[in-house]
Protein backbone atom coordinates (compact mmCIF):
# COMPACT_ATOMS: atom_id res chain seq x y z
CA UNK A 1 0.00 0.00 0.00
CA UNK A 2 2.47 2.44 0.58
CA UNK A 3 4.63 1.67 -2.65
CA UNK A 4 1.48 2.48 -4.64
CA UNK A 5 1.17 5.81 -2.66
CA UNK A 6 5.29 7.18 -3.12
CA UNK A 7 4.28 5.70 -6.95
CA UNK A 8 2.03 8.38 -7.88
CA UNK A 9 3.30 11.24 -8.63
CA UNK A 10 2.99 14.31 -6.47
CA UNK A 11 2.11 17.54 -7.17
CA UNK A 12 0.33 20.84 -5.23
CA UNK A 13 -2.60 19.95 -6.07
CA UNK A 14 -2.16 15.91 -6.40
CA UNK A 15 -4.52 15.53 -3.23
CA UNK A 16 -7.80 16.64 -4.93
CA UNK A 17 -7.15 12.88 -6.93
CA UNK A 18 -7.29 11.17 -3.38
CA UNK A 19 -10.39 10.87 -0.81
CA UNK A 20 -10.56 14.40 1.08
CA UNK A 21 -12.28 14.35 4.70
CA UNK A 22 -13.32 17.22 6.43
CA UNK A 23 -13.28 19.54 3.58
CA UNK A 24 -16.67 22.36 3.68
CA UNK A 25 -19.40 21.83 1.47
CA UNK A 26 -18.81 25.18 -0.33
CA UNK A 27 -21.66 26.19 -2.36
CA UNK A 28 -19.55 27.49 -5.35
CA UNK A 29 -16.84 26.13 -5.82
CA UNK A 30 -15.64 28.47 -8.74
CA UNK A 31 -15.48 30.95 -6.02
CA UNK A 32 -12.81 28.58 -4.11
CA UNK A 33 -10.62 28.58 -7.32
CA UNK A 34 -10.85 32.53 -7.57
CA UNK A 35 -9.70 32.50 -3.86
CA UNK A 36 -6.80 30.35 -4.34
CA UNK A 37 -5.14 32.05 -7.64
CA UNK A 38 -5.50 35.47 -5.71
CA UNK A 39 -3.55 33.54 -2.44
CA UNK A 40 -0.96 32.31 -5.29
CA UNK A 41 -0.24 35.40 -6.03
CA UNK A 42 0.28 36.74 -2.29
CA UNK A 43 3.96 37.09 0.13
CA UNK A 44 5.10 33.56 1.50
CA UNK A 45 4.53 34.02 5.38
CA UNK A 46 7.63 32.05 6.25
CA UNK A 47 11.11 31.70 4.45
CA UNK A 48 12.69 28.31 3.32
CA UNK A 49 15.89 28.57 5.48
CA UNK A 50 13.50 29.15 8.81
CA UNK A 51 11.56 25.86 7.80
CA UNK A 52 15.00 24.51 7.14
CA UNK A 53 16.88 25.41 10.47
CA UNK A 54 13.32 24.00 12.66
CA UNK A 55 14.08 20.85 10.70
CA UNK A 56 17.55 20.63 12.56
CA UNK A 57 16.11 21.72 15.79
CA UNK A 58 13.74 18.72 15.42
CA UNK A 59 15.72 16.56 14.37
CA UNK A 60 18.16 17.44 17.62
CA UNK A 61 14.78 16.90 19.57
CA UNK A 62 14.79 13.72 18.05
CA UNK A 63 17.78 12.27 19.38
CA UNK A 64 16.82 13.92 23.10
CA UNK A 65 19.35 16.86 22.52
CA UNK A 66 16.39 19.45 22.64
CA UNK A 67 13.11 19.38 24.02
CA UNK A 68 10.06 20.54 21.38
CA UNK A 69 7.45 23.24 23.62
CA UNK A 70 4.19 23.60 21.28
CA UNK A 71 1.37 25.33 22.08
CA UNK A 72 -1.46 27.79 21.47
CA UNK A 73 -4.94 28.12 21.12
CA UNK A 74 -7.42 25.17 19.55
CA UNK A 75 -8.96 27.35 17.38
CA UNK A 76 -7.98 30.88 16.40
CA UNK A 77 -10.28 33.59 16.25
CA UNK A 78 -10.10 36.22 13.44
CA UNK A 79 -11.24 38.51 16.16
CA UNK A 80 -8.95 37.58 18.30
CA UNK A 81 -5.54 39.22 16.21
CA UNK A 82 -5.24 41.55 18.94
CA UNK A 83 -1.98 43.04 20.47
CA UNK A 84 -2.56 41.91 24.21
CA UNK A 85 -3.52 38.42 22.84
CA UNK A 86 -0.31 37.89 21.23
CA UNK A 87 1.79 39.31 23.71
CA UNK A 88 0.56 36.98 26.37
CA UNK A 89 0.71 33.69 24.48
CA UNK A 90 4.34 34.92 23.41
CA UNK A 91 5.12 35.41 27.41
CA UNK A 92 3.47 32.35 28.29
CA UNK A 93 5.30 30.23 25.83
CA UNK A 94 8.92 31.78 26.66
CA UNK A 95 7.80 31.57 30.75
CA UNK A 96 7.80 28.14 29.99
CA UNK A 97 10.17 27.28 27.76
CA UNK A 98 12.65 29.26 30.80
CA UNK A 99 11.44 26.93 33.37
CA UNK A 100 12.27 23.43 30.33
CA UNK A 101 15.39 25.13 29.47
CA UNK A 102 16.62 25.82 33.16
CA UNK A 103 15.12 22.30 34.31
CA UNK A 104 15.98 19.97 31.64
CA UNK A 105 19.02 21.32 30.57
CA UNK A 106 18.17 21.37 26.93
CA UNK A 107 17.49 24.16 24.58
CA UNK A 108 14.13 24.58 23.79
CA UNK A 109 12.45 24.47 20.29
CA UNK A 110 9.30 27.35 20.35
CA UNK A 111 6.38 26.28 18.02
CA UNK A 112 3.57 28.14 18.57
CA UNK A 113 -0.34 26.76 17.16
CA UNK A 114 -0.83 30.35 15.86
CA UNK A 115 -0.65 32.49 12.98
CA UNK A 116 -2.34 29.95 10.82
CA UNK A 117 -4.57 27.86 13.31
CA UNK A 118 -8.12 28.26 11.56
CA UNK A 119 -9.66 25.18 10.54
CA UNK A 120 -11.02 22.65 12.92
CA UNK A 121 -12.58 19.14 11.83
CA UNK A 122 -15.97 18.08 13.24
CA UNK A 123 -16.94 14.89 14.22
CA UNK A 124 -20.92 15.60 12.91
CA UNK A 125 -21.11 17.83 9.91
CA UNK A 126 -24.73 19.06 11.77
CA UNK A 127 -25.53 19.85 15.16
CA UNK A 128 -28.73 21.36 16.20
CA UNK A 129 -29.51 24.65 17.84
CA UNK A 130 -32.46 25.21 19.61
CA UNK A 131 -34.46 22.93 16.97
CA UNK A 132 -32.75 23.98 13.90
CA UNK A 133 -29.86 21.66 12.36
CA UNK A 134 -26.95 23.68 11.26
CA UNK A 135 -23.61 23.08 9.63
CA UNK A 136 -21.16 22.46 12.42
CA UNK A 137 -18.60 25.60 13.01
CA UNK A 138 -15.68 24.82 10.98
CA UNK A 139 -13.21 27.36 12.13
CA UNK A 140 -13.04 31.08 11.05
CA UNK A 141 -11.13 30.50 7.77
CA UNK A 142 -14.32 28.21 7.06
CA UNK A 143 -17.68 29.52 8.41
CA UNK A 144 -18.90 31.74 11.58
CA UNK A 145 -19.85 30.06 15.14
CA UNK A 146 -23.01 32.08 14.77
CA UNK A 147 -26.20 30.27 15.43
CA UNK A 148 -27.49 31.06 12.22
CA UNK A 149 -27.57 29.33 8.89
CA UNK A 150 -25.80 32.52 6.93
CA UNK A 151 -22.86 32.52 9.30
CA UNK A 152 -22.32 28.85 8.65
CA UNK A 153 -22.29 28.75 5.01
CA UNK A 154 -18.40 27.90 4.08
CA UNK A 155 -17.42 31.46 2.60
CA UNK A 156 -14.26 30.94 0.64
CA UNK A 157 -13.37 34.16 0.76
CA UNK A 158 -12.76 33.56 4.78
CA UNK A 159 -9.33 32.08 3.25
CA UNK A 160 -8.24 35.47 2.29
CA UNK A 161 -9.16 36.89 5.22
CA UNK A 162 -6.93 33.95 7.16
CA UNK A 163 -3.87 35.05 5.49
CA UNK A 164 -4.00 38.80 6.79
CA UNK A 165 -4.66 37.92 9.88
CA UNK A 166 -1.95 35.49 10.26
CA UNK A 167 -0.02 37.97 8.53
CA UNK A 168 -0.69 40.48 10.51
CA UNK A 169 -0.01 38.10 14.03
CA UNK A 170 3.14 36.91 13.00
CA UNK A 171 4.37 40.09 11.81
CA UNK A 172 3.91 41.71 15.55
CA UNK A 173 5.22 38.70 16.58
CA UNK A 174 8.48 39.02 15.12
CA UNK A 175 8.76 42.78 15.86
CA UNK A 176 8.42 41.87 19.56
CA UNK A 177 10.90 39.16 19.40
CA UNK A 178 13.03 41.19 17.12
CA UNK A 179 12.81 44.15 19.89
CA UNK A 180 14.18 42.35 22.28
CA UNK A 181 11.07 41.32 24.17
CA UNK A 182 12.02 37.78 25.19
CA UNK A 183 15.86 39.49 26.58
CA UNK A 184 15.77 37.93 29.80
CA UNK A 185 18.02 41.02 30.90
CA UNK A 186 14.75 43.07 30.82
CA UNK A 187 12.40 40.46 33.19
CA UNK A 188 9.86 43.03 33.08
CA UNK A 189 8.65 41.41 30.04
CA UNK A 190 8.55 38.65 32.05
CA UNK A 191 6.03 39.37 34.94
CA UNK A 192 3.72 36.83 35.73
CA UNK A 193 0.48 38.81 34.61
CA UNK A 194 -2.36 36.00 35.65
CA UNK A 195 -0.55 34.01 38.09
CA UNK A 196 -1.71 34.35 41.05
CA UNK A 197 -1.01 30.99 42.72
CA UNK A 198 2.09 32.30 45.64
CA UNK A 199 3.81 28.77 45.40
CA UNK A 200 4.10 28.99 41.33
CA UNK A 201 4.94 32.75 41.75
CA UNK A 202 7.66 32.20 44.11
CA UNK A 203 8.95 29.37 42.51
CA UNK A 204 8.85 30.88 39.08
CA UNK A 205 10.58 34.43 40.46
CA UNK A 206 13.87 32.53 42.20
CA UNK A 207 14.47 30.61 38.49
CA UNK A 208 14.40 34.46 37.10
CA UNK A 209 16.77 35.52 39.83
CA UNK A 210 18.93 33.11 39.66
CA UNK A 211 19.22 33.22 35.45
CA UNK A 212 19.78 36.95 36.28
CA UNK A 213 22.55 36.16 38.96
CA UNK A 214 24.26 34.24 36.68
CA UNK A 215 25.06 36.52 34.22
CA UNK A 216 25.80 39.36 36.44
CA UNK A 217 28.88 37.07 37.71
CA UNK A 218 29.52 36.54 33.66
CA UNK A 219 29.59 39.80 33.26
CA UNK A 220 31.69 41.08 36.63
CA UNK A 221 34.13 37.97 35.50
CA UNK A 222 34.52 38.52 31.33
CA UNK A 223 34.69 42.04 31.98
CA UNK A 224 31.66 42.25 29.30
CA UNK A 225 27.96 42.66 29.00
CA UNK A 226 27.34 38.94 29.52
CA UNK A 227 23.60 37.55 27.95
CA UNK A 228 24.65 38.78 24.24
CA UNK A 229 22.73 36.54 22.14
CA UNK A 230 20.03 36.42 24.91
CA UNK A 231 18.24 39.61 23.12
CA UNK A 232 16.78 36.77 20.36
CA UNK A 233 14.85 33.81 20.59
CA UNK A 234 13.17 31.46 17.78
CA UNK A 235 10.18 31.46 17.45
CA UNK A 236 8.17 28.89 14.96
CA UNK A 237 4.51 28.27 13.64
CA UNK A 238 2.17 25.54 13.22
CA UNK A 239 -1.00 24.98 12.36
CA UNK A 240 -3.30 21.80 11.34
CA UNK A 241 -3.08 21.40 7.74
CA UNK A 242 -6.67 21.07 6.73
CA UNK A 243 -8.14 23.04 4.54
CA UNK A 244 -6.25 21.66 1.71
CA UNK A 245 -7.04 24.21 -1.10
CA UNK A 246 -5.69 27.05 1.26
CA UNK A 247 -2.22 24.68 1.77
CA UNK A 248 -1.98 24.52 -1.61
CA UNK A 249 -2.58 27.90 -2.35
CA UNK A 250 1.02 28.43 0.16
CA UNK A 251 3.11 25.78 -1.36
CA UNK A 252 5.62 27.20 -3.71
CA UNK A 253 9.36 26.36 -5.59
CA UNK A 254 12.06 28.70 -3.99
CA UNK A 255 14.85 29.36 -6.26
CA UNK A 256 18.30 27.41 -5.65
CA UNK A 257 16.49 25.12 -3.66
CA UNK A 258 15.09 21.57 -4.17
CA UNK A 259 11.89 20.84 -2.91
CA UNK A 260 8.33 22.44 -2.43
CA UNK A 261 7.56 24.29 0.26
CA UNK A 262 4.32 25.65 2.48
CA UNK A 263 5.52 28.60 3.31
CA UNK A 264 2.32 29.43 4.66
CA UNK A 265 4.20 27.83 8.10
CA UNK A 266 6.75 26.49 9.22
CA UNK A 267 5.89 22.81 10.74
CA UNK A 268 2.02 22.20 9.55
CA UNK A 269 0.11 19.10 11.02
CA UNK A 270 -1.97 16.20 9.70
CA UNK A 271 -5.00 15.92 12.55
CA UNK A 272 -6.44 12.42 14.03
CA UNK A 273 -9.45 12.80 11.66
CA UNK A 274 -7.79 12.70 8.21
CA UNK A 275 -4.73 10.68 8.77
CA UNK A 276 -5.70 7.91 6.68
CA UNK A 277 -2.56 6.50 4.39
CA UNK A 278 -5.02 6.46 1.26
CA UNK A 279 -6.37 10.08 2.18
CA UNK A 280 -6.02 13.40 0.46
CA UNK A 281 -4.20 14.69 3.63
CA UNK A 282 -1.47 12.87 3.62
CA UNK A 283 -1.06 12.84 -0.15
CA UNK A 284 -0.30 16.41 0.21
CA UNK A 285 2.14 16.68 3.29
CA UNK A 286 3.78 13.85 1.51
CA UNK A 287 5.74 16.30 -1.11
CA UNK A 288 6.09 18.95 0.72
CA UNK A 289 9.56 19.67 1.95
CA UNK A 290 8.70 20.73 5.80
CA UNK A 291 9.26 18.83 8.84
CA UNK A 292 5.67 18.06 9.38
CA UNK A 293 3.73 16.66 12.37
CA UNK A 294 0.90 13.87 12.74
CA UNK A 295 -1.59 12.91 15.63
CA UNK A 296 -1.43 9.64 16.63
CA UNK A 297 -4.38 7.63 18.87
CA UNK A 298 -5.23 5.23 20.67
CA UNK A 299 -6.97 3.51 17.51
CA UNK A 300 -4.20 4.03 15.25
CA UNK A 301 -3.03 0.48 14.13
CA UNK A 302 0.57 -0.75 14.03
CA UNK A 303 -0.04 -1.81 10.54
CA UNK A 304 -1.06 2.13 9.63
CA UNK A 305 1.52 3.34 11.37
CA UNK A 306 4.16 1.69 9.19
CA UNK A 307 2.36 3.05 6.40
CA UNK A 308 2.14 6.46 7.40
CA UNK A 309 5.45 6.37 8.41
CA UNK A 310 7.05 4.96 5.21
CA UNK A 311 4.74 7.73 3.18
CA UNK A 312 5.44 10.49 5.05
CA UNK A 313 9.15 9.74 6.01
CA UNK A 314 10.63 8.13 2.85
CA UNK A 315 14.22 8.70 3.04
CA UNK A 316 14.23 8.12 6.71
CA UNK A 317 15.66 12.17 7.29
CA UNK A 318 16.39 13.20 10.83
CA UNK A 319 13.70 15.75 11.53
CA UNK A 320 10.93 15.37 9.36
CA UNK A 321 8.73 13.72 11.03
CA UNK A 322 6.85 14.07 14.24
CA UNK A 323 4.49 11.91 15.84
CA UNK A 324 2.11 13.58 18.30
CA UNK A 325 0.51 10.68 20.20
CA UNK A 326 -3.02 11.66 22.06
CA UNK A 327 -4.60 8.57 23.60
CA UNK A 328 -6.16 9.83 27.33
CA UNK A 329 -4.18 8.86 30.39
CA UNK A 330 -6.07 5.50 30.67
CA UNK A 331 -5.24 4.25 27.19
CA UNK A 332 -1.55 5.38 27.15
CA UNK A 333 -0.20 2.33 28.81
CA UNK A 334 -1.83 -0.20 26.45
CA UNK A 335 -1.19 1.98 22.94
CA UNK A 336 2.34 3.32 22.95
CA UNK A 337 4.61 0.65 23.32
CA UNK A 338 3.86 -1.19 20.31
CA UNK A 339 3.57 2.38 18.36
CA UNK A 340 7.43 2.85 19.46
CA UNK A 341 8.01 -0.91 18.77
CA UNK A 342 6.94 -0.49 15.02
CA UNK A 343 8.70 2.70 14.60
CA UNK A 344 11.90 1.22 15.65
CA UNK A 345 11.68 -1.92 13.14
CA UNK A 346 11.05 0.57 10.27
CA UNK A 347 14.78 2.04 10.88
CA UNK A 348 13.16 5.19 11.70
CA UNK A 349 13.96 8.16 14.05
CA UNK A 350 11.20 9.81 14.25
CA UNK A 351 10.72 12.48 17.28
CA UNK A 352 7.78 11.45 19.88
CA UNK A 353 5.84 14.46 21.06
CA UNK A 354 2.79 13.94 23.62
CA UNK A 355 -0.22 15.77 23.47
CA UNK A 356 -2.25 14.92 26.74
CA UNK A 357 -5.21 17.47 25.42
CA UNK A 358 -7.23 15.86 23.39
CA UNK A 359 -6.96 11.97 24.89
CA UNK A 360 -8.28 14.09 28.18
CA UNK A 361 -11.20 15.56 26.81
CA UNK A 362 -14.72 15.51 28.86
CA UNK A 363 -18.19 17.22 29.15
CA UNK A 364 -19.34 18.35 32.77
CA UNK A 365 -22.44 17.70 33.60
CA UNK A 366 -23.44 21.36 32.49
CA UNK A 367 -22.73 20.08 29.80
CA UNK A 368 -19.38 22.22 28.89
CA UNK A 369 -16.26 20.83 27.34
CA UNK A 370 -13.59 20.64 29.89
CA UNK A 371 -9.99 18.80 30.99
CA UNK A 372 -8.35 17.94 34.22
CA UNK A 373 -5.23 19.35 34.94
CA UNK A 374 -4.30 16.03 36.74
CA UNK A 375 -5.26 13.83 33.90
CA UNK A 376 -3.06 15.73 31.45
CA UNK A 377 -0.10 15.88 33.51
CA UNK A 378 -0.68 12.11 33.95
CA UNK A 379 -0.72 11.06 30.31
CA UNK A 380 2.20 13.43 29.98
CA UNK A 381 4.25 11.33 32.91
CA UNK A 382 2.64 8.39 31.56
CA UNK A 383 4.55 9.10 28.37
CA UNK A 384 7.48 10.07 29.85
CA UNK A 385 7.91 6.61 31.45
CA UNK A 386 6.74 4.32 28.84
CA UNK A 387 9.25 6.15 26.21
CA UNK A 388 12.31 5.51 29.11
CA UNK A 389 11.56 1.83 29.63
CA UNK A 390 11.24 0.85 25.99
CA UNK A 391 14.86 3.04 25.28
CA UNK A 392 12.89 5.76 23.42
CA UNK A 393 13.02 9.85 24.20
CA UNK A 394 9.95 11.88 24.71
CA UNK A 395 11.15 14.95 23.02
CA UNK A 396 8.41 17.35 22.94
CA UNK A 397 4.89 18.34 24.49
CA UNK A 398 1.82 19.84 22.80
CA UNK A 399 -0.47 21.75 24.47
CA UNK A 400 -3.62 23.30 24.11
CA UNK A 401 -3.25 27.06 25.76
CA UNK A 402 -3.47 30.39 26.15
CA UNK A 403 -2.00 33.33 27.79
CA UNK A 404 -5.26 34.75 29.22
CA UNK A 405 -6.75 34.35 32.44
CA UNK A 406 -9.70 31.61 31.43
CA UNK A 407 -11.60 29.16 33.18
CA UNK A 408 -11.72 26.46 30.49
CA UNK A 409 -9.51 23.13 32.16
CA UNK A 410 -9.88 22.84 36.04
CA UNK A 411 -7.84 21.68 38.57
CA UNK A 412 -4.56 22.69 39.08
CA UNK A 413 -2.77 24.80 41.99
CA UNK A 414 -5.36 27.44 41.91
CA UNK A 415 -7.75 25.02 42.11
CA UNK A 416 -10.00 25.59 39.71
CA UNK A 417 -13.59 23.81 39.98
CA UNK A 418 -16.38 22.68 37.86
CA UNK A 419 -18.71 25.55 39.28
CA UNK A 420 -15.99 28.14 37.97
CA UNK A 421 -15.79 27.18 34.01
CA UNK A 422 -18.90 29.59 33.74
CA UNK A 423 -16.51 32.34 34.95
CA UNK A 424 -14.77 33.02 31.70
CA UNK A 425 -15.42 30.14 29.12
CA UNK A 426 -14.19 31.43 26.15
CA UNK A 427 -13.01 28.71 23.32
CA UNK A 428 -15.41 27.70 21.43
CA UNK A 429 -14.01 24.65 20.16
CA UNK A 430 -11.40 22.86 23.10
CA UNK A 431 -10.68 24.07 26.31
CA UNK A 432 -7.49 25.85 27.14
CA UNK A 433 -4.53 25.61 29.43
CA UNK A 434 -4.89 29.14 31.18
CA UNK A 435 -1.38 30.94 31.58
CA UNK A 436 -0.87 29.53 35.32
CA UNK A 437 -2.16 26.12 34.74
CA UNK A 438 0.59 26.16 31.50
CA UNK A 439 3.37 27.41 33.62
CA UNK A 440 2.51 24.72 36.16
CA UNK A 441 2.57 22.26 33.36
CA UNK A 442 5.74 23.51 32.71
CA UNK A 443 7.36 22.93 36.20
CA UNK A 444 5.43 19.80 36.07
CA UNK A 445 7.63 18.34 33.47
CA UNK A 446 10.78 19.35 34.80
CA UNK A 447 10.05 17.43 38.42
CA UNK A 448 9.24 14.34 36.40
CA UNK A 449 12.64 14.71 34.28
CA UNK A 450 14.45 15.07 37.18
CA UNK A 451 12.27 12.48 39.65
C1 LIG B 1 -6.49 19.63 17.60
O1 LIG B 1 -5.24 19.55 17.70
O2 LIG B 1 -7.14 20.65 17.88
C2 LIG B 1 -7.22 18.42 17.17
C3 LIG B 1 -8.40 18.49 16.56
O3 LIG B 1 -6.58 17.29 17.50
P1 LIG B 1 -6.74 15.79 16.99
O4 LIG B 1 -6.55 15.81 15.52
O5 LIG B 1 -5.63 15.10 17.72
O6 LIG B 1 -8.09 15.31 17.43
CO1 LIG C 1 -8.20 20.99 19.93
Amino acid sequence: MPEAVLARTWRPDSWREQRALQLPPYPDPAAVEDVVRELRTRPPLVTSWEVDALRAHLADAAAGRRFLLQGGDCAERFDECLPEIITNRLKVLLQMSLVLIHGLRLPVVRVGRFAGQYAKPRSADFESVGGTELPSYRGDIVNGPEPHAAARTPDPRRMLEAYGVSAMSLNYMRALVDGGFADLRHPENWDLGFVRHDGLRREYQALVDGILDALRFMATVSGTAAGAGLERVDMFTSHEALLLPYEQALTRAVAGRPGTYNLGTHFPWIGLRTSEPEGAHVEYMRGIANPIAIKVGPDTQPSTLRSLVRILDPNAEPGRLTLITRFGASKVEAALPRLVETVRAEGRTVLWSCDPMHGNTETTDAGLKTRRFEAVRAELELAFDIHERQGSTLGGVHLELTGENVTECVGGAGGLAESDLTRAYKSQVDPRLNAEQALEMAFAIVRKRRS
